[in-house]
């Protein structure tokens, strides 16, 4: 019997391509570059399942480029913002996600970049690098103390609470802002309105999928709000945060540092006024970058992607009303 014909469209840890490999017939991207889309409308055509990326955009036009057979869309991570999921869920066609297996290192990276941006140590490893490090000196490089400061969350799922957690072991005081999400008792953290989050928190960490009421939630508006010492982290998405604000807020000191594992556009355009900057840190979206992580995820992606092949329901799957009729 012939295996279903599947396109991956880029090189995942071996964990889950070997899976993959070994149930179909798998068109593989090797470029380390994402397919340009018309490369994607092209190979798609025909295929059995697709295993994408958060880079590749997938919609109605994709979805029909690949024809009617089209079985499953598996997504290498747990956000799916890339993918217009009603499209799918018009054509009836399952879509997995990771979720829950990134959340520690996603919340362990936003903890390091807080505490990086906070004691500044990627401005004292520049300082270092470019020859200024003559003597000890007491003032030099001063940054914040975390014990006592009010860290603000913004989004109270999985890795926000995971971030609350890591907070509580450094005694800070834990704020979230998160409409839809009910308290958790067994986390010491108050829920407070937006206002509240922005005027009370020394740290401030995104934690929100980007939606449309999501997209820029950080602007000029939110920022002139935020406290001179704040720090901001970013390891969501990049559009939820207003980069032409950011940058006003970081030059004009409305705000102290931020550090950024996302940004928008991706990459970072290497012209954008934010890296003349000294008080950010931007580091290439590699937040859930595990070496334990990402071969989980592509053991979970893979997952998905065959249980679809077969018929069989996703394990993770993001639109389960597929399975409702
Ligand atoms: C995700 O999975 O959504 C992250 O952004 C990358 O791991």
């Amino acid at each position: 019997m012939s295996k279903p014909k599947v396109f991956v469209t880029r090189i995942i840890p071996e964990k889950g391509l070997s899976q993959v490999q070994q149930f179909c017939d798998v068109d593989l991207w090797t470029d380390e570059l994402p397919p340009s889309r018309a490369v994607m409308l092209e190979r798609v055509r025909g295929v059995d399942g697709l295993l994408c990326l958060l880079t590749d955009r997938v919609d109605a036009e994709l979805l029909d480029a690949a024809g009617p057979q089209l079985k499953v869309v598996s997504n290498h991570a747990v956000g799916f913002d890339n993918i217009v999921v009603p499209d799918a869920t018009a054509r009836g066609i399952p879509v997995g996600n990771t979720p829950g297996i990134l959340t520690d290192a996603t919340a362990d990276f936003a903890f390091a970049l807080l505490m990086a941006a906070g004691r500044r140590v990627v401005e004292g490893e520049r300082y270092v690098r470019a020859g200024k490090w003559k003597t000890w000196g007491p003032s030099l490089l001063l940054g914040a103390d975390f014990v006592g400061a009010t860290l603000g969350i913004v989004g109270f799922g999985r890795i926000g609470k995971a971030m609350a957690r890591r907070a509580s072991g450094f005694d800070m005081r834990v704020i979230y802002f998160d409409p839809l999400t009910p308290p958790d008792p067994a986390l010491n953290a108050q829920s407070v309105d937006m206002e509240t989050l922005l005027a009370e928190s020394d740290f401030v960490s995104l934690h929100t999928p980007l939606l449309p009421e999501t997209h820029h939630l950080m602007n000029a508006e939110t920022f002139a709000k935020m406290k001179p010492n704040a720090i901001l982290v970013n390891t969501s998405r990049g559009q939820i945060v207003d980069p032409q604000a950011l940058y006003e807020a970081l030059k004009s000191g409305q705000i102290a540092a931020a550090a950024l594992d996302v940004t928008e556009p991706e990459p970072i355009p290497m012209d954008s006024p934010l890296l003349e900057l000294e008080n950010l840190i931007v580091v290439p979206h590699i937040a859930s970058a595990s070496t334990t992580t990402r071969d989980k995820m592509s053991l979970m992606a893979a997952a998905n992607l065959i249980a679809g092949l077969k018929g069989e329901r996703l394990p993770t799957c993001i639109n389960p009303e597929v399975y409702k009729e």
